[in-house]
C-alpha cells in the first residue's frame, strides 16, 4: 500500500495535509458561499486545500436565480463555476425543484399548465447554460414530507399542488433531456434518525425511487444530506439497510450536506468537537457498510459560515461547531474522520 504521501513508505500517522493533496477514491467537497471565495484568502485556501468538489450554498436556487417570472440572474452561480473551473474542481448544482427558497412571484403560479411551463422553462434555461460544466444536479430537493404518511408521502410545494407527485418525474426527465451527461440526484435528509421520522422517511423515499425506477425515469443517485441532529441517535442498522436497498436498485449514493447540529452537545470545545466527529463517524460507517459513497460533501467547510445557528442557536450563546474546520479554518477531528473514512476505501 502506498502511504498517503505516495512514496511507498507506509505511514499510519499521515499528516492531514497529505490527505488534502492526494484525493482519495471518494472525493470530498463543501458547500461554498460566493463572496468569501474571492475576498477571503484563508477561506479560498481552505477550499483548495481540502476540496475536489464545490456546491453553492446559494446561487442556483430559484430565490437566487429568478428575480421575476421573465428573467434569470446567474451572477452567483457563474462566479462559483468560474472558481471551480479555474481550480480544477467539480461543481454540483443545488437545486432545480424545491419547496423552499422560492421567490414570491411563484406563488401566483395558478394552473398545472403554468406550473409545467415554469418548471420546464427554468430547468431548460439553467441546465442548458451549465451543460457539461455542472456534473451533478440535485434535481429534486427534499421531496418527502417532514413526517410522511401513507396518504401524504410527498412534501407540499407549488409543484405538488399544481402537478401532483409527477413533478418529480417531469423535473428528472427534463434535466436528462437537456444534459444527458449530468448525474441526476434526488436529495433529502433525516434518513439516519432512530425514530418514527427516520423510519417513515426511509420508507417513503424508497417507495418514491422504486416507482421512478419502475417507470424508467432517469435517476442516477441519491443525496443523503446528513444534517445530523446530535439530540437524536443514529439508526445505524436502519441507515445501512436503507442504503443497501438504494445500492441494490443500482443507485449511487452521495453524502451531500454533512454537518452535526451541536446545540445540545457539551459546551467545552474539545469535548464537543469529539462528539461531532463521533456522530460523523457513526453516520459514514453506517453508509459505508452498504456501499462506497461516490462523494462526501459537508454543508460548509468552516464553522465561520454555517446555517446551523439560523435554527439551532445554543442556549449558552456559544457559537455552533458543526463543520470539519473551526472558524479559523483549522482542522477539527471531524475532518480527520472524513479523510480516514474515504481512505478506508482506497485499494
Ligand atoms: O442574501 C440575503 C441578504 O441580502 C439578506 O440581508 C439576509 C437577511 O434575510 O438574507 C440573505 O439571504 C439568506 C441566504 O441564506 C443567504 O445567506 C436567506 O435569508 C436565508 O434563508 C438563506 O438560508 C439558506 C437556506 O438553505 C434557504 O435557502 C441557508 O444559507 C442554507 O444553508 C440552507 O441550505 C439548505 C439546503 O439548501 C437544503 N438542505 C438544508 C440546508 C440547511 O437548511
Amino acid at each position: 500500500m502506498l502511504g498517503a504521501l505516495g512514496t511507498g513508505a507506509v505511514s499510519y500517522l499521515t499528516p492531514l495535509a497529505a490527505y488534502a493533496k492526494t484525493p482519495s477514491v471518494i472525493p470530498y467537497g463543501a458547500a461554498v458561499r460566493t463572496d468569501p471565495l474571492y475576498d477571503d484568502p484563508a477561506y479560498k485556501k481552505a477550499i483548495l486545500d481540502h476540496c475536489q468538489i464545490i456546491v453553492g450554498e446559494g446561487g442556483l436556487k430559484w430565490i437566487d436565480l429568478r428575480p421575476d417570472r421573465y428573467s434569470f440572474d446567474f451572477t452567483q452561480a457563474d462566479r462559483q463555476l468560474a472558481f471551480a473551473q479555474e481550480h480544477g474542481l467539480e461543481m454540483r448544482g443545488h437545486t432545480l425543484a424545491w419547496y423552499a427558497a422560492m421567490p414570491d412571484w411563484t406563488e401566483t403560479i395558478a394552473s398545472p399548465e403554468e406550473a409545467r411551463l415554469e418548471l420546464v422553462t427554468h430547468i431548460q434555461t439553467v441546465v442548458g447554460r451549465y451543460k457539461g460544466r455542472i456534473s451533478s444536479w440535485d434535481v429534486c430537493n427534499e421531496p418527502i414530507a417532514e413526517l410522511p404518511t401513507r396518504d401524504a408521502p410527498i412534501r407540499d410545494s407549488i409543484w405538488l399542488r399544481q402537478l401532483g407527485r409527477d413533478y418529480i418525474e417531469l423535473a428528472l426527465r427534463t434535466t436528462a433531456e437537456i444534459d444527458p451527461g449530468a448525474r441526476l440526484v434526488i436529495n433529502d435528509y433525516n434518513f439516519e434518525q432512530a425514530n418514527d421520522t427516520g423510519r417513515a422517511k426511509r420508507k417513503a423515499f424508497l417507495d418514491l425511487v422504486r416507482e421512478l425506477k419502475a417507470k424508467d425515469v432517469p435517476l442516477h443517485a441519491v443525496g443523503l444530506q446528513g444534517h445530523i441532529n446530535a439530540r437524536i441517535p443514529i439508526d445505524r442498522p436502519g441507515l445501512t439497510a436503507f442504503v443497501a436497498e438504494l445500492d441494490a436498485m443500482g443507485l449511487g449514493v452521495l453524502v451531500t450536506e454533512l454537518d452535526v447540529i451541536d446545540d445540545a452537545l457539551p459546551a467545552p470545545e474539545a469535548e464537543r468537537d469529539a462528539a461531532v466527529a463521533d456522530f460523523a463517524k457513526q453516520y459514514l460507517e453506517a453508509i459505508g457498510e452498504a456501499c462506497k459513497p461516490e462523494a462526501i460533501l459537508t454543508w460548509g467547510i468552516s464553522d465561520r459560515f454555517t446555517w446551523v445557528p439560523i435554527w439551532f442557536t445554543r442556549s449558552d450563546g456559544l457559537p455552533n461547531r458543526p463543520l470539519p474546520l473551526d472558524a479559523d479554518y483549522q482542522p477539527k477531528p471531524m475532518m480527520q474522520v472524513i479523510k480516514d473514512f474515504a481512505r478506508s476505501f482506497d485499494q
